[in-house]
Order: C-alpha cells, then sequence, then structure tokens
C-alpha cells in the first residue's frame, strides 16, 4: 500500500473540507497533512504527494501557503509522484481563477516531481487563470469551486481519484 500524503493549507475550511473527503476516499493510506501545524517536514514519508491550495486576495497565495513559500522554492523532490488541487471562485474572482494552484504547480515542475492530475476546462466559467496547460485545455491540478458549484465537487473528486490510480498505480 503506497503512502498518500495530502499537504493542503486553508483560511476557511473549504480545502481541509476537501482534503478530508480525499482522505475518506482514500482509506487508510492517506495521511492529512495541514501546513499550518507541519509546514513541509516529512513529505519523504510519503509516496504520493497530492497537494491542495485555494487562491486568495485576486490571484494571491493562501496566507499558510505565503507563509512557507520560501521552503517551497527550495523544495527537491525528483521523480516524486505529485498532484495538485485547487480551489477558487469563478464568478467572484474569475480573473484570477486558481491562480494559487499555477504557481505551486510551477514549484514543483522546478523541483523535479512526476506530475499528473491535470483536469480539462470544459464545465468551468472564468476569465483568466494561470493555473492552465501551456495549451489552454487543462487545468494543472484538479478545479474545484465550492463557492459557484459545489455541487459538482463530489464527482470531481471521484473521477479524479480514478485518474491518479490509473496514473500512479494506487489502490
Ligand atoms: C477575499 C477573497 C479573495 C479571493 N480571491 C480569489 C481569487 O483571486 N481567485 C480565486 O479563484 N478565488 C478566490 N477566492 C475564493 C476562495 O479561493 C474560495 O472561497 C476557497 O474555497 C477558499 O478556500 P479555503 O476555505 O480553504 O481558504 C477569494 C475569496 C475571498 C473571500
Amino acid at each position: 500500500m503506497k503512502r498518500v500524503g495530502i499537504i493542503f493549507g486553508s483560511t476557511t475550511g473549504n480545502t481541509a473540507k476537501v482534503a478530508s473527503m480525499i482522505a475518506e476516499r482514500l482509506g487508510s493510506q492517506a495521511i492529512v497533512h495541514d501546513i499550518i501545524d507541519k509546514e513541509l517536514d516529512g513529505l519523504d514519508d510519503y509516496d504520493i504527494c497530492l497537494f491542495g491550495i485555494p487562491t486568495w486576495d485576486f490571484g494571491e497565495l493562501q496566507e499558510d501557503w505565503a507563509d512557507i513559500w520560501d521552503s517551497v522554492k527550495v523544495l527537491a523532490l525528483p521523480g516524486k509522484p505529485c498532484a495538485l488541487f485547487g480551489l477558487g471562485d469563478q464568478i467572484g474572482y474569475g480573473e484570477w481563477f486558481l491562480d494559487a494552484m499555477g504557481l505551486l504547480h510551477a514549484e514543483l515542475s522546478r523541483a523535479g516531481a512526476d506530475l499528473a492530475g491535470y483536469w480539462p476546462i470544459d464545465g468551468y466559467d472564468f476569465e483568466a487563470s494561470k493555473a492552465l496547460t501551456q495549451d489552454g485545455s487543462h487545468f494543472v491540478g484538479l478545479a474545484l469551486d465550492e463557492d459557484s458549484q459545489s455541487s459538482e465537487t463530489e464527482a470531481r473528486i471521484d473521477q479524479w481519484l480514478d485518474q491518479l490510480k490509473r496514473d500512479f498505480e494506487m489502490s
């Protein structure tokens, strides 16, 4: 069984809730890791890392991620299977939708992570995002919107985990 770390920061609890939903689905292999307590300690203990990040304040990092960003910038994760999930609000903040997930994705790429879990943009309505693949067809991780599309969240998580299970050969 692979150990899956679910590493997240959350200001108003939405990303924390999603981290718990993912953990529930993965069962005993999942370790919920709130960076406000653990920062980035112990990432080596995880076989797979799932990073959760909401966007705040017009395209900015959530505050707990901002606090440890110097450590993120020097992370080395060569070959480590990683994926991201981002939370945002496409109606209220559609010009900056999920930007912080894009910022974290850029750092994980630089760190040498083996990234998967890209997610099609179909079904979302936003103006701009820094969390898109180069061709603009996908987000660089699972896109969740608890403000405008909360009824989609469960199904999106289920489908994304199915995709990751194939990509990362996890059970
Ligand atoms: C003041 C404020 C600023 C926000 N800025 C953005 C933003 O720039 N881009 C975005 O996609 N979502 C933005 N959001 C929406 C949050 O990302 C969203 O509510 C998210 O679910 C919060 O996650 P959390 O509860 O884990 O902190 C903002 C929300 C608030 C209240």
